[in-house]
């Protein structure tokens, strides 16, 4: 017998309902907040299952505070924005003792008084998230975003069980209660879940933040509910300011509503405390079961918070007092190369695995090569090595094992470890030049190809490019102009129309205007201007080519690093074929008149200012025409400019303009230049 409707339910019903919703919450807060169970395993899931039981009866009665809520819903297509209702603010941070006594120096003076109480807590290292109670009911909780608007993770957080879904006595709550926090997984929990992963052939988590805001923004709460969080509470903020004088009792009140709270607070009465505290703490820090990066010093008078004030990002009377990041000892197994999306050669060390503040660390970034040269690091070689917050761990140092074996030293690589083109070094960076084929830079380098700047081909966005390349359908930039109907429709999304446009945007494309050619080839160093001067200069694509670095650099705005970076890409012979493979597809690049006459242009000489939006070109287009056709544009008006082009809403460049006599043209008048 199934009933929806509330009358109908009889009273006994109704009380056993609340009863075991109360009994649930009483066990989870003695599971998850205090650590010592009462019942077993069993008699609570009896109690789960009659609960939903219950509820599956009389489904009008389900409401999403109940526990039976806490297992995860239908996954969601993305998350609502969701704005704060005070900013979450972030905290300066200092590791050195003096600078936190000038922060102490500073509260005084600035309060004028002599000596201050401070409250202060473990900075616990997981991810902020705001929860909002009504009526001591929990209704919504968001990540920090960027301070002031967050993404709604409601049925996320209702996963976790740490977190009460009804604070205890209600009548005695501020009608609206908003909550700080810090949602993390304990160190225990999350070797349980890394070796679940691996066993189930996933990618672990680096550290437990990771796997914190991994498992938190979890479209599929389901997945979250499967995840080991917890959190603690931090601050409290009431609409009214009905709280209490000071935060220490503010956050004493949250742990009596039941929401969990940092065991190891203190109450500080001068900066010496705090500091000892911190050194305690930090003596802790190995045996904790959760991980923390430092502690946080807040001045404890909600009056005096006030008094201090904020800043933009971070409030005056609080600061976070950081640890020195942590660091072990190991070895280094080998050094292997990775190639990034830019291009640029990572090296990475990889380490003989050694734990580091409970996490187990067997690689370590090595930045760059001149690093790996300057710190002589080789493979065999005995390292420190330092893991510091959410970042990569460092490979700080080589130690000097006296009797030690070392390896032959780093040597940079001379080919691409991906596409064996050959590298180039820039700065203390080596990159590889074969970006036209590498396949750690192709989707970059296919996506700048086809942009507004440079190709500018139709229907073929980030989304196609990536499924193109997913598919294996296109490798290089000449694949492009190879690919047909049939092959388009195997891919998700497309049908007659859309790979009809596809393809006749691509054969569009095939007359190609040398300097967005130029730019979209995705030379390093060359960005769109460049490639007009280049384009200005050689007129076409076989005198760039052919080019050599001497010749190059005596061209104005040309430096030695541009230089070597278009020599290096026409040296490399994989480009150089798929630029043959292009031609012979039917790919014809301009050639411009470079002789003197051409200075001739239509426009040569003439200097333009853009002012407003244009409905038909973006700003990036109505420079390329201007130039294209000999003027230049600047970004000021003075005597000298000869048109002041004005789109909708422009700005004080047409005031200016006006005052100074120079020729304003609409939108309409641009284009009939263009077209005269
Ligand atoms: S107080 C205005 N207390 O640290 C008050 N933050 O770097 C700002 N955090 O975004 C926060 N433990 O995610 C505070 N006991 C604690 C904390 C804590 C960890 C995090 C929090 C904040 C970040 C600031």
């Amino acid at each position: 017998m199934s009933s929806d409707s509330l009358g109908e339910i009889p009273e006994y019903i109704l009380a056993r309902l609340r009863e075991l919703r109360e009994q649930i919450q009483h066990h989870d807060q003695l599971y998850y907040l205090k650590d010592r169970p009462e019942i077993s395993d069993i008699a609570y899931d009896q109690l789960f299952q009659e609960l939903q039981s219950l509820e599956a009866e009389f489904p009008s009665l389900l409401t999403p505070d109940s526990p039976t809520q806490r297992v995860g819903g239908a996954p969601l297509e993305q998350f609502q924005k969701a704005k704060h209702e005070f900013p979450l603010l972030s905290l300066d941070s200092h590791v050195d003792v003096a600078d936190v006594r000038a922060f102490d120096q500073r509260v005084l003076r600035e309060l004028d008084i002599d000596s201050v109480e401070y409250t202060v807590e473990p900075k616990y290292d997981g991810l902020s998230v705001e929860l909002i109670y009504e009526e001591g009911t929990f209704i919504r909780g968001s990540t920090r975003g960027d301070g002031i608007v967050g993404e709604d993770i409601t049925v996320n957080l209702r996963t976790i069980r740490a977190l009460p879904l009804q604070l205890h006595q209600p009548e005695a709550i501020p009608t609206k209660v908003i909550v700080r926090s810090e949602v993390y997984i304990p160190l225990e929990d999350f070797h349980v879940l890394n070796t679940r992963l691996i066993q189930d052939g996933e990618e672990p988590f680096a550290n437990p933040r990771n796997a914190a805001a991994g498992s938190l923004r979890q479209l599929d709460s389901r997945l979250t509910a499967d995840r080991p969080l917890t959190l603690t509470c931090y601050d409290l903020k009431t609409q009214t300011n009905e709280r209490p004088a000071t935060h220490w009792e503010a956050v004493t009140k949250l742990g009596e509503w039941g929401l969990p709270i940092p065991q190891h607070r203190q109450r500080c009465q001068s900066i010496d405390e705090v500091i000892a505290f911190h050194t305690d703490i930090e003596l802790q820090r190995n045996q904790l079961p959760f991980e923390i990066d430092g502690i946080v010093v807040k001045v404890d008078r909600y009056v005096w918070q006030q008094a201090l004030g904020e800043k933009s990002r971070s409030p005056r009377w609080a600061m976070a007092f950081k640890f020195p990041p942590r660091q072990e000892i190991t070895k280094v197994d080998q050094i292997i190369v990775s190639v990034g999306r830019t291009g640029a050669l990572t090296p990475i060390a990889i380490l003989n695995p050694v734990e580091i503040g409970g996490v187990t660390v067997s690689r370590a970034s090595l930045h760059n090569i001149d690093e790996v040269v300057r710190k002589d690091i080789r493979p065999g070689d005995t390292i420190k090595v330092e893991r510091a917050g959410d970042v990569i761990p460092d490979v700080v140092e080589r130690i000097d094992v006296p009797g030690e074996q070392r390896a032959e030293p780093f040597t940079p690589p001379t080919q691409c470890p991906v596409c064996q083109s050959h590298t180039i070094q820039e700065g203390p960076i080596l990159f590889c030049t074969g970006q036209t084929v590498c396949s750690a830079q192709l989707k970059g380098a296919l996506e700048l190809y086809v942009s507004k700047g440079a190709m500018n081909i139709e229907g073929l966005g980030r989304k196609t490019v990536a499924q193109l390349v997913d598919e294996g359908l296109v490798q290089d930039l000449a694949d492009f102009y190879s690919l047909t109907k049939d092959q388009l429709f195997t891919l998700e999304g497309f049908a007659e129309k859309s790979a009809t446009q596809l393809l006749e945007g691509i054969e569009k494309s095939k007359q190609a205007p040398l300097p967005r050619f130029i730019f979209g080839l995705g030379i390093r160093n060359v960005g769109a201007h460049i490639a007009q001067v280049l384009a200005k200069h050689f007129g076409s694509l076989d005198n760039l080519r052919t080019a050599p670095k001497e010749s190059l650099e005596l061209i104005h705005e040309i430096g030695p690093e541009i230089a070597s970076s278009v020599e290096s890409f026409f040296q490399e012979p994989k480009n150089l074929s798929v630029l043959q493979r292009m031609e012979e597809l039917g790919v014809t690049v301009e050639i411009i008149d470079t002789s003197p006459l051409s200075a001739d242009q239509p426009l040569s000489g003439k200097i333009f200012v853009l002012t407003g939006t244009l409905e038909g070109f973006s700003r990036q287009e109505a420079k390329q025409q201007i130039e294209t056709l000999g003027g230049r544009v600047t970004s000021s008006v003075s005597k000298q400019t000869d048109y002041v082009v004005a789109g909708s809403e422009p700005g004080s460049k047409l005031d200016k303009a006006q005052a100074l006599g120079v020729t304003v043209l609409n939108e309409e008048g641009f284009g009939n230049l263009l077209n005269e």
